[in-house]
Order: structure tokens, then sequence, then C-alpha cells
């Protein structure tokens, strides 16, 4: 797959790192491709080239970025957009609550893009590498796209994840507490944990 990275920043390249060593083409879609700090990066381009030419568009910015990030993305109708941002605010708190969510907000930025919430859930050192002594992480997503779930579902896969698909976008309601979840068992348990599945 050829997979765009918007936001080259700690999750973006972790990302974009394991996905290019699992043989998928990785480029990073950055606000200033001359900007000597993406010198280490396989592949830079602006935001709007490295959309255009991507199977998978990955949004890893920060949330307070999102919008500007998608603009600068242009038309993505049809495309697989996921977003592994976290719409956390001051405090701690969801900035959209339970009764919309961060990943809604993008599909309405992006009309037309199939929106799929991922990777949000876990931290970065889990994206780094899913699989433990007893098991592989799984990975909640949601979308309304069954075939564009699927497909992250597959590049999920393929990074080591057991993807787990929790139902429509408005899933992401409880997917992105479930983030906060993550983070807040982080206080106590260090960042080497993740989701498991057990089953009957
Ligand atoms: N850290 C984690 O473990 C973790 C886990 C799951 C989800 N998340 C979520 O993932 C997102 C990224 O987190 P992070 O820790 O990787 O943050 P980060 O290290 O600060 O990286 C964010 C990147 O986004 C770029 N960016 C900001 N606005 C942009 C725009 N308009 N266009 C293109 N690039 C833009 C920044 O570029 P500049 O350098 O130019 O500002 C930076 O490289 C957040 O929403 C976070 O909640 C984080």
């Amino acid at each position: 797959m050829q997979v765009a990275i918007i936001g080259a920043g700690k999750v973006g390249t972790t990302l974009g790192t394991r996905f290019t060593a699992a043989g998928h083409g990785v480029v990073y879609g950055v606000r200033d491709a001359s900007d000597p700090k993406h010198a280490g990066l396989s592949a830079v381009a602006s935001v709007a080239d490295a959309a255009a030419r991507a199977d998978v568009i990955v949004l890893t910015t920060p949330w307070a970025g999102a919008q500007s990030a998608i603009e600068s993305a242009g038309d993505l109708t049809g495309r697989i957009l996921v977003d592994a941002t976290n719409p956390i605010g001051p405090g701690m708190v969801l900035t959209h609550g339970t009764t919309d969510s961060g990943a809604e907000q993008v599909s309405r930025w992006a009309p037309g893009a199939r929106v799929v919430k991922a990777f949000n859930s876990i931290g970065m050192e889990v994206m780094a590498n899913p699989v433990f002594a007893n098991g592989r992480s799984v990975l909640w997503l949601c979308g309304d796209d069954v075939d564009a779930c699927a497909t992250v579902a597959s590049l999920s896969e393929s990074i080591g994840f057991e993807p787990v698909r929790l139902g429509p976008l408005a899933r992401a309601r409880f997917q992105e507490p479930a983030a906060l979840v993550w983070i807040t068992a982080s206080a106590s348990l260090g960042r080497e944990f993740s989701w498991g599945m057990l089953r009957r």
C-alpha cells in the first residue's frame, strides 16, 4: 500500500517506520518539505502531494492542527482517511465529549472521505511493537465504510496488531475515551502495555 502520513511527529514517524519495514510505501506530508528537520525522513512532500498519491492517508497531527492539515490535503472525497488524533483539551477533557467525537468532526472537515478512527487508543511504544509475549495488541478501529475499515485493519495487521472494528464512525465516541483509559493507566503501568482480547 502507499501510505501518506500527515504530521511527521512521534506517532507519524513511528507508524511510518513500521509501515516501511512491512513493505509499504510511505510519504510524509509536512508543512514545509524543505525544512532541514525533515532531512532524516525517507520521503517528504507537501500535505497535498503526499495525500494525492496515497491509498491510505493517516492523520497524526495534534488535534489543534487537524483542521488545517485536512484543509491542506485538498479534496479527499472517496479517500481513506485514518484519524489517529486524540481531541484532548486542557485538563484531559475530550473536546467533543461523548455525544460527538473528533473523528466525526474530521469527517465533517473532509466531506466524502472514508474516515476510519484507528491508532489513537494506544501509545506510540505499542505502535513501535504491537507484539507482546502473551499476544498481539488489539487495535480498536471504527468507520462507516466497511471496505475502508478492512483496508486499515489489513494495514494494522501487517505491522503486528489484532484489529477489532467497533462499528460505525460514531463509535469513536467510545474509542476516544479509551485513549484516556490508556493514558491514565500508563501513569502507574508505564507505557509498555496494551489492550488484549480474551475470548470463549
Ligand atoms: N504520542 C502518542 O503516544 C500518541 C498515541 C496515540 C495518538 N496520539 C495522537 O497523535 C497525534 C500526534 O501526536 P504526537 O505525539 O505524534 O505529536 P507530535 O510529536 O507533536 O507530532 C505532531 C506533528 O504534527 C505536525 N503538524 C502539526 N500541524 C500540522 C499541519 N497543519 N500539517 C502538517 N503537519 C502538522 C507537527 O509538525 P511541526 O513540527 O511542523 O509542528 C508534528 O510533526 C495527537 O493528536 C495525539 O493525541 C498520540
